[in-house]
């Protein structure tokens, strides 16, 4: 089989590095572009990166020689020699936004980390086993930006990994309304304890943005496409409150569920173990065997145990049993870099190639 030629956008960062390390050795991408600020332009990837490499795999071989080329002057030359580009810069909320789209009018579909399109309507925003049928609004988005190929999708925010999945599949049971705590790793404001030594011992209670994202990104998740556009789900009420707590991967949410027909605690845990969404379907490279993993054990799902289950691709479960307030409370647990970041974008560029969205030249 021919591999898709792929390119990196903010190849040199954390969620770029990740990005570089899952990339090495797929069996349908090859990367063979990486690109950055100018800080980093016409330096070696491996003198770019320097001492910033933060993955637990050395630098791959492949990549250490690779010429970093200028995000933003270079897009011609980058667009013309790949077949898409994964985005993971950190830039202004605007300058992305341009960046993003400018890629997608070279006719270089853009899959992004960013949260800078989550809400531009005819932007889908997908997670494989949620919400495939969002692609249908690409062709809408490419009349509007006047492309044949070129589109922008984009991956829901990180935080939402370890709660929105659990809840997808009991929608049938109609959720009324959630509340959610999340206990966020240091990866995913971009650092590590030798880089953020203040977060040794320590909790911090405010990460800017991302309550908001937590209450209001699973809406746009379970809202449906018309007209050309994606449609927001107007409910569940979701309230959320998000701290960052002294762990280096893995994010994880303690979640309060409320339901107009209230299911079994048996129901949700077998709905949760036989859980299949479109990426189990078409047996995509990334994609977990088992999306939703409940455990029984009361100690479970801990970030250092479960965090890297299937890859770091699974949602882990646990602690599910009734609340005073609420109909249910539990535990859920995702990888903030892998299924939050780019293992979560490169099974969205998977599903979008197998589905037809992306060709190789
Ligand atoms: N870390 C996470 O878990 C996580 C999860 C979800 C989403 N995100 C989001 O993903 C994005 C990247 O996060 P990160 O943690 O990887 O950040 P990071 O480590 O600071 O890396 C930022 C990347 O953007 C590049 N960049 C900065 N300014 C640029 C410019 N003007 N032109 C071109 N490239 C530029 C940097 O290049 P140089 O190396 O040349 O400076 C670097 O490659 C952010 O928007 C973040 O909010 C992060």
């Amino acid at each position: 089989m021919k591999k898709y030629s792929v390119g990196v956008i903010g190849g040199t960062g954390m969620v770029g590095q990740r990005f570089v390390s899952l990339l090495e050795g797929h069996p349908w991408f090859q990367l063979t572009t990486v690109a950055a600020s100018a800080r980093s332009a016409g330096k070696t990837y491996e003198e770019a990166v320097g001492a910033r490499w933060a993955m637990d795999c050395p630098m791959p071989e492949s990549v250490k020689g690779l010429i970093v080329l200028n995000a933003e002057t270079d897009k011609e030359q980058i667009a013309k020699q790949v077949d898409f580009v994964f985005s993971a810069v950190d830039m202004k909320k605007e300058e992305i936004q341009a960046l993003e789209e400018s890629y997608a009018k070279l006719e270089c579909p853009v899959v992004s980390n960013n949260s800078a399109h989550r809400w531009t309507p005819d932007v889908p925003m997908v997670i494989p086993e949620i919400n495939p049928e969002h692609l249908d609004v690409i062709p809408a988005q490419r009349k509007r930006l006047g492309t044949e190929k070129g589109f922008i999708a984009v991956k829901s925010n990180c935080s939402i990994q370890g709660y929105a999945p659990a809840l997808h599949p009991l929608r049938s049971f109609g959720i009324e309304q959630v509340l959610v705590c999340t206990y966020q790793a240091i990866s995913g404001a971009g650092k590590t304890f030798e880089t953020w030594p203040e977060m040794i011992d320590n909790i911090i209670p405010y990460i800017g943005g991302e309550e908001e994202k937590s209450e209001r990104e699973p809406l746009k998740l379970w809202g449906i496409v018309r007209n050309g556009v994606i449609e927001t789900a107007t409910s569940p009420a979701i309230t959320a409150q998000c701290l960052r707590v002294p762990v280096s991967d893995g994010h994880t949410a303690a979640v309060f569920v409320r339901f107009e027909k209230k299911p079994t605690l048996e129901e949700i845990k077998d709905i949760w173990n036989k859980y299949q969404g479109r990426a189990q379907e078409l047996n995509l490279p990334s994609a977990p065997k088992q999306f939703l993993r409940y455990f029984d054990e009361p100690d479970r799902p801990q970030a250092r145990l479960d965090r890297d289950l299937e890859g770091g691709m699974a949602v882990t479960l646990g602690r599910l049993r009734p609340d005073s307030q609420y109909d249910y409370k539990f535990i859920g647990l995702a990888h903030n870099t892998l299924r939050g970041a780019a293992g979560g974008g490169v099974l969205l560029a998977e599903l979008l190639c197998a589905e037809g969205y992306i060709t190789a030249r």
